[in-house]
């Protein structure tokens, strides 16, 4: 199955009437405002500072840190890039690892006490290089993303996956390779953990940081949490249990890193994991029939969505005295296409089961009905970059009609890191940086190679390891 690419829809008009096509009520505006009044240019006040505008940076890592968790000029690179682009709001940078067995690869960076000063460097790098640009750094949020990879780990060798799970998941199980021999982390192991989390984010703090994300999404471990039913004892089970990782997380800040505000990147909802189908185009199907439950934010079909849970755990934050929420979505290593829409899937994905503008509205319509339901919560919205042309449509839109406060960027940056810059300031978009959901940037990592943008951004297409990964495109 083939579905138009979004550069043929060349106006406004054409564009609508193919989301009507697809039944999809996505808000688009015909034109996007500069100047003073503009909805995307507008400033918001969060617990952890003022934030300049409406565009926010999402995290993203490049595999490419070194051995012992240090950023090195490509790390440096993508963060000076995101400094100069114009956003006021920069969630996280990348996920940095809390310890060396929570590290989703052997590059990802590690925030050790010897890693402290270069983790520093690369958020005093970003603000220099964004004053040095626009002036104005007291509107520039920067937190940081602390994680622990759970089942998704790989710290040793790339090859390797060293998952630590929560509780025992058939599908996802036989895709890693355990059996009910292989020991759950247990509650004390979990109250370690917690421990160490703490500690990074006073780290953090050190480094400089206003706040830290406590994540919690993507299938790794602290989004694991939330979805252990069926797990005994004190971390699973009830509501309650499953948000004890979250809360006791946050009591530890709050008592050792008094003033370090805290932000959630929440997948809000998750599906069934997907795979390849047997046919001939190799679209994703389900990788299991019958119910599915075990999605936080699902409906128990594995293909639907109940915002239930998500909002009683949004209401927790509130509770908790945290004013930012980044949504998101699912997992790329088992349902990629909700997660990040694209056109074209990554080597270890399927074709698209839908047309990725289903994926796209699936997001930002959960996250608009979030938003309603907690108005006190400064909420980032995800999975715009594969509208292209009409994102700054699409997002003008959804801010001005309180869907949500700011628009997240993920590999739009990789491609395009100055849009924002540009869209604030009135330009014309430059088509030839206009991200195309090619997935190079998952493609590269999920074969070793650090990740980029290697079709469009100058400094990776000139780089040695794009041959290689044409020779693993080649062989897909
Ligand atoms: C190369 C790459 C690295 C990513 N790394 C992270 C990460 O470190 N932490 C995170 O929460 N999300 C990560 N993501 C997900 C993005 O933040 C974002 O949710 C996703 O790309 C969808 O947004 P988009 O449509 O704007 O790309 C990554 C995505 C890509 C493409
Ligand atoms: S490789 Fe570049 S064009 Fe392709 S999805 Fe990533 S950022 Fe977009």
């Amino acid at each position: 199955m083939s579905y138009p690419r979004i550069s043929t829809f060349k106006t406004h008009e054409q564009f609508q009437q193919r989301l009507q096509q697809l039944q999809l009520d996505l808000p688009v505006d015909e034109t996007v405002a500069t100047g003073d009044s503009a909805p995307l240019g507008q400033s918001l006040v969060s617990r952890a500072g003022l934030i300049g505008n409406r565009f926010c940076i999402l995290p993203m890592e490049g595999w490419d840190g070194t051995k012992d968790g240090k950023p090195t000029e490509l790390t440096r690179r993508r963060w000076v890039n995101f400094g100069l682009s114009g956003a006021k709001l920069i969630w996280g940078g990348e996920a940095v690892a809390v310890r060396h067995d929570g590290r989703a690869n052997p590059n990802q960076l590690l925030l050790t006490e010897d890693n402290l000063a270069d983790i520093a460097a690369l958020r005093e790098e970003l603000i220099r290089t964004h004053e040095e640009r626009f002036s104005q750094i007291d509107d520039l949020c920067v937190g940081l993303q602390l994680t622990h990879s759970g089942r998704f780990a790989r710290p040793n060798k790339k090859a390797k996956a060293e998952p630590r799970t929560a509780y025992r998941h058939a599908v996802l199980d036989k895709k890693l390779g355990l059996t009910t021999d292989d020991e759950l982390l247990s509650d004390d192991e979990l109250k370690q953990l917690i421990d160490d989390f703490i500690a990074a984010c006073v780290r953090a703090q050190r480094a400089g940081f206003s706040w830290v994300d406590v994540k919690h999404c993507h299938g790794y471990l602290g989004h694991e949490m939330l979805s252990g039913y069926d797990r005994p004892g004190e971390f699973g089970g009830s509501f309650e249990n499953r948000t004890r990782f979250l809360r006791d997380i946050v009591s530890g800040i709050r008592a050792s890193a008094p003033g370090l505000e805290i932000g959630v990147r929440l997948s809000i909802f998750d599906f069934t994991p997907y795979e390849p189908g047997d046919n001939e185009g190799r679209t994703g199907v389900p990788s299991a029939s019958g119910p599915y439950p075990y999605a936080f934010g699902g409906d128990g079909t594995g293909q639907g969505i109940n915002l239930d849970e998500p909002s009683a755990f949004v209401q927790l934050l509130s509770d908790l005295d945290i004013d930012l929420l980044c949504t998101t979505c699912g997992s790329p290593y088992y349902n990629p296409h909700i997660q990040r829409p694209a056109i074209f899937p990554p080597s270890d994905g399927y074709q698209p089961p839908e047309d990725p503008l289903v994926g796209v509205h699936r997001q930002i319509d959960a996250t608009a009905r979030l938003k309603a339901m907690h108005p006190e919560m400064i909420v980032v919205g995800t999975g715009y970059s594969y509208l292209q042309e009409w994102l700054p449509h699409v997002g003008q839109a959804v801010v001005a009609a309180g869907g949500a406060d700011s628009i997240g960027l993920g590999r739009m940056v990789l491609s395009y890191p100055d849009l924002p810059a540009d869209i604030l300031s009135g330009q014309t978009m430059v088509r030839k940086k206009i991200c195309r959901t090619f997935s190079d940037c998952t493609t590269a990592p999920r074969n070793g190679i650090v990740s980029g943008c290697y079709p469009l951004d100058p400094h990776y297409k000139q780089m040695p390891e794009r041959e290689q990964l044409l020779a693993v495109k080649a062989d897909m």
